[in-house]
């Protein structure tokens, strides 16, 4: 592991045509469905990042044949719902929430025992969120006191079908508790407070597994069997995102952003961009193997800030490190409320942000389930990312805009969502150099 720190010089503008990145939540779910899926599924667009790279091994260490990935091209040889065999260490998950909390839910109910592990961040991150539903369900699975990982999951539970109704709005918890629905007896049910992400339940049909939508009730039967099929995996709307804050806050920006998924529980941050003023276009729409992608053209604009509606959150959760890059660059006043779920990320991105607006002379109030940002002119000065890969490359696109450089630390978790960053930021003209020391 190596530090690298990103010095980003002041001004410029963001032009030309891109592919971001494969989407994270649908790359994780191809390997995991079709791991226990039967017969082959290939798939294509996977983001060979490092957290979706973490699902992969950890289903190689069950005994799934998996191809290296080449050019986002990989081949899952399906095992089968009850085909998995029993790791002989821990499986260590790195950076990556969705891993061990969709894991948490799709082992739950194996006749063998595991333990999750992952990093110093991943280790700090709330699990009784997915421990207690699975408890409900069945399941003997232990955490630390403090109801984080490791996680200890004991084999050999016979699990039962639960009607859940969450306690906050996360397509984790949705989609944990769904996949141990696969194995467990009867009917499962989960109630979302708000809508979420709808991928898990997407991809499950499309393995041909039966999945009901009532309103904000998701259910399945357990028993049932997925068939291994291809998957076209869209661009990453969040990894979009920060080109879409870039090019809307350089001046005479233009950049073409290819295949994004447009999936409608995705795209808050389109409609929060446009509400501020952007200029955003859908030049072309399609769907891919029952996700919808289109491709975007942004257009630099003048932004006003806006009192961001709570019902965009949970359709925005990963971007609002970019929006709120967006926001100090807006005129006025910015206000975000009902984002208490951003404390617990792979930082805590209200604190983490505010501090980083700050250092660059942005009037910026943390609130406990949100922001208060002031619009300005961001100067320069050091910022600490806190090792969150979605804030360093938010304060990578704020340099467009700051008066001098920006200097971004602890950067090497860009590589779980967004490897090639660097050279796709650089090449649409963003001033990045990278300055690498070995820890
Ligand atoms: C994800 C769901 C979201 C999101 C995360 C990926 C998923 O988390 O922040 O990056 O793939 O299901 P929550 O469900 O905890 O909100």
């Amino acid at each position: 592991m190596s530090n690298i720190t990103y010095c980003v010089a002041p001004g410029g503008r963001l032009q030309g045509q891109i592919r971001v990145p494969g989407d994270k939540s649908i790359s994780h779910r191809a390997i995991m469905l079709g791991a226990i899926a039967e017969g082959e599924t290939a798939i294509s667009g996977f983001l060979q990042g490092e957290d979706t790279l973490a699902t992969l091994a950890a289903f190689r260490a069950m005994g799934v044949s998996i191809s290296d990935p080449v050019a986002g091209q990989v081949r899952v040889q399906g095992v089968g719902l009850h085909g998995l065999q029993a790791p002989t260490q821990p499986l260590y998950l790195g950076n990556s929430g969705t891993s061990m909390r969709l894991l948490s839910g799709l082992l739950a109910g194996q006749a063998f025992g595991v333990t999750l592990t992952g990093d110093a961040s991943l280790s700090q991150r709330p699990m009784r969120r997915v421990t207690d539903p699975l408890r409900l369900m069945g399941a003997n699975i232990q955490t630390t006191p403090t109801g984080t990982p490791p996680l200890q999951l004991q084999g050999g539970q016979a699990l039962q079908g639960i009607e859940y109704t969450m306690p906050m709005a996360s397509a984790q918890v949705k989609s944990c508790i769904l996949l141990a629905g696969l194995y467990a007896t009867g009917e499962t049910r989960v109630i979302e407070p708000a809508p979420t992400r709808d991928h898990s339940e997407r991809m499950l049909s499309g393995f041909g597994y039966a999945v009901e939508r009532d309103g904000a009730c998701v259910s399945l039967r357990g028993g049932g069997r997925l068939q291994g099929r291809s998957i076209d995996v869209a661009a990453d709307i969040s990894s979009a995102a920060f080109f879409m804050v870039g090019a809307s806050i350089a001046p005479s920006s233009d950049i073409i952003l290819e295949h994004v998924g447009m999936n409608p529980t995705r795209i808050g941050v389109i409609n929060i961009l446009r509400a501020m003023g952007a200029h955003i276009d859908i030049l072309d729409s399609s769907t891919v193997g029952g996700e919808p992608v289109a491709t975007l053209r942004v257009r630099s604009s003048p932004l006003h800030g806006i009192r961001i509606p709570e019902d965009q959150v949970p359709l925005a959760i990963d971007e609002f490190p970019a929006i709120f890059i967006a926001a100090a660059c807006a005129e006025g006043e910015t206000r975000l409320t009902g984002a208490e779920e951003l404390r617990v990320k792979e930082s805590d991105r209200i604190q983490v942000m505010a501090d980083g607006l700050r250092v660059l002379g942005i009037d910026a109030r943390p609130t406990a389930d949100g922001m208060i940002i002031q619009g300005g002119q961001l100067g320069s000065g050091q910022i600490d990312s806190h090792g969150d890969h979605r804030i360093a490359m938010s304060f990578a696109m704020a340099a467009l805009r700051a008066q001098g450089t920006v200097e971004i630390l602890d950067c090497a978790n860009v590589a779980t969502s967004f490897p090639n960053f660097i050279e796709l930021a650089q090449g649409c003209g963003l001033a990045l150099t990278v300055i690498e020391q070995a820890a």
